[in-house]
């Protein structure tokens, strides 16, 4: 499944006026074992053209892995699809000052920019379960009250959030089955996380049976 060129065209247009490069479509199976919802691509993912296929696409696969599936039978996308970044500079070896782009948390305007997007994908590619992936797709589709620390590793079985036509978000008349768990990257800042996440996945397993 991806979503049609036309919507994907008006996704480029509504955040055109930030600062974020690139598109990276979401893709999987037509019937996936489930959809997962990250932040926003990196510099990686607009090189490649491929959701997750970074630093952090790395640890997504062996979550995949540990819950006995593979990339291709799980659909992947996230909430926005361009690299939001902020300029920077760094230090060559030769002490010399560049400037370069750094990627950075996608704001509440690009998150709305490209809503609609999700949005399609979250009514047509039904999944039976979809995993959000840190706070932002958390926040996102179940609720700006949410918080990842709070319910990480439990099951919510409740409507999620969609644009309306005056673009607002407004609540699904589906309720739908959204299991958050932290983001792969946030082990990079913070070890201990993976055996939460290892924990949470074991929950989430015992989902796939009900
Ligand atoms: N983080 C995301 O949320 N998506 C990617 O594709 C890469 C990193």
């Amino acid at each position: 499944m991806r979503i049609p060129e036309e919507l994907a065209r008006q996704g480029q247009q509504r955040i055109a006026p930030y600062p974020v490069e690139g598109f990276v479509y979401g893709g999987g199976p037509k019937h996936p074992q489930m959809m997962l919802v990250g932040e926003a691509p990196g510099e990686t993912e607009i090189h490649n053209g491929v959701p997750f296929t970074g630093r952090a696409g790395k640890e997504l696969m062996a979550f995949i892995d540990r819950l006995g599936l593979t990339r291709d039978q799980v659909y992947i996308t996230s909430a926005v699809r361009s690299r939001p970044y902020r300029w920077g500079e760094k230090k060559t070896r030769a002490g010399e000052r560049v400037k370069r782009k750094y990627n950075r948390p996608p704001t509440s305007k690009e998150i709305l920019a490209h809503a609609p997007l999700l949005d399609y994908e979250i009514e047509h590619v039904k999944a039976p379960i979809i995993v959000t992936l840190g706070n932002v797709g958390l926040k996102r589709l179940a609720g700006s009250d949410k918080k990842i620390g709070d319910c990480h590793g439990t099951l919510l079985i409740q409507p999620v959030q969609k644009l309306d036509e005056n673009n607002h978000y407004v609540w699904t008349k589906e309720e739908y089955r959204i299991f958050p768990t932290y983001h792969p990257a946030s082990i990079f800042y913070n070890r201990s996380l993976l055996d939460v996440i290892h924990h949470d996945l074991e929950e989430l397993k015992k989902c796939f049976t009900k």
